[in-house]
């Protein structure tokens, strides 16, 4: 019964901004594959999968990569161990590990991170109003005093490595569930205790741990917190979406139009339930835009690989961008008009191609696969496949006259049409035998 449900609360703001803005350049990216993505797993990588994704994520061109819960998890530990005594952390990457605001847990996290060059250590309680009635039973000062405690102890514990540039980062968990000005009191307490400059920022890293409202609700509450926080220029502000409702890449990029200077995701969106945000999704919607991605896809089919390698899920066709079937047309009248588009392209113009917003050869992809022909295709789609793989140009009678016959043996056969069977129609139907 929907009634049991009920609306996720409007933001009181008068002239927000963020419906005017553009995104003209890439936010920080932070992966969370290998924390909350891993967590997610029926089966935890092992510290090998963890080294390969770990691998692929640095080949993208990922500078800030969580790599875990290290003192909740052994395996996580060792993978910290590994990465910084056998030098994997390049010197433009930093890791990231996650705590929980527990002293114990927070001096286990600094003795995994022994002898790593730079570090954001990433501490977080929960705030929402059903986490502090019904979960932990403490009233707003008693949560808000969890946070303080916790940056308190992550601070004094980075006084032991003085080495070391450290980086603090803090989520209020289930952030999008918190009152938004009790967020902010929280948030503000925590910076209190850090005290950033804006020549040395903390992180705030605000979550939509279940996706709970619409995207536009989702930035509000960004706009709102930028603007009522008390010291801005001290933070970097982070957003972390999941994807409950199917709109977390959505909702991560009106939260940077409403002023997030960074976003945590993973690759291919995989994560708790419907997952995180999709790294790769936001990436290829700034380049299909215009905007450097400041991240390298330029080979989707070596992270689908290893993606699939790694978590064992698989990959569906429809994903954006790089899902198997995403640039290919079956219908005729799509076909009809990329073809057309495609001879009218020019080398150095915008990219103004129908039914395909990127080139697929941009990322690796060629137009073999951009027309299939199958009973919904026509006559186009038939003699572009005709012409690029025999080199047949047929005139335009013989064009009207085979499309019928390519789509009845179609429908009979329930099944997609190569150029070598549509190829054996034309010579059945159109070309004499030459024997007697
Ligand atoms: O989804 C979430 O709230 C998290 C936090 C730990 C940032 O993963
Ligand atoms: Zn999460």
């Amino acid at each position: 019964d929907y009634r049991r449900y009920q609306p996720a609360p409007q933001i009181q703001i008068e002239n927000r901004t963020w419906p005017n803005n553009t995104i003209t350049h890439a936010p920080i990216w932070a992966s969370v594959d290998l924390r909350d993505g891993n967590q997610a797993l029926l089966e935890p990588m092992t510290v090998e999968q963890k080294q390969r994704l770990w691998r692929l994520l640095v080949k993208i061109g990922l500078k800030e990569i969580e790599v875990g819960f290290p003192s909740a998890s052994q395996p996580d530990y060792d993978f910290v161990r590994w990465l910084i005594d056998n030098g994997e952390i390049p010197d433009d990457v930093t890791i990231q590990v996650l705590v929980q605001a527990r002293k114990e847990l927070i001096d286990r996290t600094y003795e995994a991170l022994r002898g790593v060059k730079s570090a954001v250590v990433h501490v977080y309680n929960s705030t929402s109003t059903i986490q502090r009635e019904r979960v932990f039973n403490q009233d707003r000062e008693g949560i808000k005093a969890i946070a303080t405690q916790g940056a308190r102890w992550v601070m004094e514990g980075a006084k032991d490595y003085p080495e070391v540039d450290w980086t603090f980062q803090y989520s209020p968990e289930s952030f999008t569930g918190t009152e938004i000005d009790y967020a902010i009191e929280v948030c503000d307490a925590v910076m209190d205790v850090w005290q950033p400059t804006a020549e040395n920022r903390c992180i705030i890293n605000l979550p939509s741990t279940v996706e709970e409202s619409t995207p536009n609700i989702f930035a509000d509450q960004i706009e709102y917190f930028c603007t009522h926080m008390k010291n801005r220029a001290g933070a970097i502000i982070s957003v972390h979406t999941h994807n409950d409702r199917g709109c977390a890449v959505a909702a991560a990029e009106l939260a940077v139009l409403a002023g997030a200077d960074r976003v945590e995701g993973t690759l291919l969106g995989n994560g708790e339930r419907t997952g995180n945000m999709d790294l790769v999704t936001m990436a290829m919607n700034l380049y299909s835009q215009g905007v450097d991605p400041k991240m390298d896809l330029s080979n989707p089919d070596e992270i689908i690989t290893t993606f699939t390698e790694c978590t064992r899920l698989p990959v569906s066709p429809r994903h954006p961008w790089i899902g198997e079937l995403v640039y290919t047309a079956f219908s005729g009248s799509h076909q009809d008009a990329i073809q057309k588009c495609l001879h009218r392209q020019g080398e150095d113009e915008h990219w103004q191609v129908a039914y395909l917003p990127i080139d697929p050869k941009d990322i690796g992809r060629d137009y073999q696969a951009v027309i299939r022909v199958n009973s919904q295709s026509g006559k186009g789609g038939m003699s572009f496949v005709l012409e690029r793989d025999y080199g047949i140009t047929l005139p335009r009678w013989m064009q009207t006259e085979l499309a019928p016959l390519v789509q009845k043996a179609s429908e009979e056969s329930a099944s997609e049409m190569g150029s070598d069977a549509i190829f054996e129609i034309l010579k059945a139907n159109f070309i004499k035998s030459a024997e007697p």
